[in-house]
């Protein structure tokens, strides 16, 4: 039987990249997604693809309101038992070229998306019986990251409320985990020149930059049912770049 039979998954930023990945591998699986971003026209056409078991809703992950239509667009589709904090901006300075905006603009999508997020879908999942939040932190939240230092604030931070957050649910049985991809082949990436990417690669121990698909079924697993006993855990999909 397909894993998502009967699941609903929020995911947040998931007009393309990962996101987008995660959307049509569980709906290949039988599961039903809502997709918010504020990239409307790449959303909508993602939600066209996949047909009745996908919706799109404009979210900007900032704004609470923007989140309670987004949980309540994926109730009106079934119990919402899954969620991916996956919206993220990347806007790589050091700390001596690193502003008061740029990094608290980096706080307010990547760090208070995924705090406002996880408050949104708490009382929806224990409606639905227990669910499964995931959160895409970065192999940038496992270790010192050239020249990004309020990304990296971000994703580190998203660490830490991941466990936080699975120690406090727990007894509602919803369950926290975080993801840490390494470089993964999307557009979030394309602000690099040929010798950053030089320069990551040589760090890949596994010789390739991942693809969305690598990350999406890892995602895919921590939703499911297959790591019910798993909660608090941080994984690395890196090709050992964090090692
Ligand atoms: N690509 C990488 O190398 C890499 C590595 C580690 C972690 N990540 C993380 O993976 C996640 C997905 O990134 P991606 O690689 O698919 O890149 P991407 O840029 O294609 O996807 C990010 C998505 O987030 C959306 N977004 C940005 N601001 C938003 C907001 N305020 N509200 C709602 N949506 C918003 C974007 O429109 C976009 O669709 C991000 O959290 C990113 O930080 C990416």
């Amino acid at each position: 039987m397909a894993r998502f039979t009967d699941k609903v998954v929020l995911i947040s930023g998931g007009a393309r990249g990962q996101g987008a990945a995660e959307a049509r591998m569980l709906v290949a699986e039988g599961g039903r997604v809502v997709i918010g971003d504020v990239l409307e026209e790449q959303g909508r056409a993602l939600a066209a693809e996949l047909g009745a078991a996908a919706r799109f809703v404009r979210q900007d992950v900032t704004r609470l309101e923007d989140w309670q239509e987004a949980v309540a667009a994926a109730e009106a589709m079934g119990g919402l038992t899954g969620m991916v904090n996956n919206a993220g901006i990347y806007v790589p300075k050091p700390l001596m070229q690193t502003d008061a905006e740029l990094f608290e603009r980096h706080m307010r999508v990547n760090q208070l998306g995924c705090f406002l997020g996880m408050q949104a879908v708490v009382p929806a999942m224990e409606r639905a019986g227990g669910g499964s939040i995931v959160n895409i932190s970065s192999t940038a939240g496992l270790r010192g990251s050239p020249g990004a230092l309020a990304y990296s604030a971000t994703k580190w931070a998203l660490r830490g409320m991941t466990k936080a957050a699975a120690v406090d649910l727990a007894p509602k049985g919803i369950r926290v985990n975080s993801i840490h991809p390494g470089p993964i082949e999307t557009d979030m990436v394309k602000v690099w020149s040929n010798e950053q990417r030089a320069v990551r690669l040589a760090q890949i121990p596994m010789g390739r930059i991942g693809l969305a698909e690598d990350v999406a079924r890892a995602v895919l697993f921590l939703l499911s049912d297959d790591s019910a006993y798993m909660t608090g855990a941080e994984l690395s999909v890196d090709g050992g770049a964090s090692l």
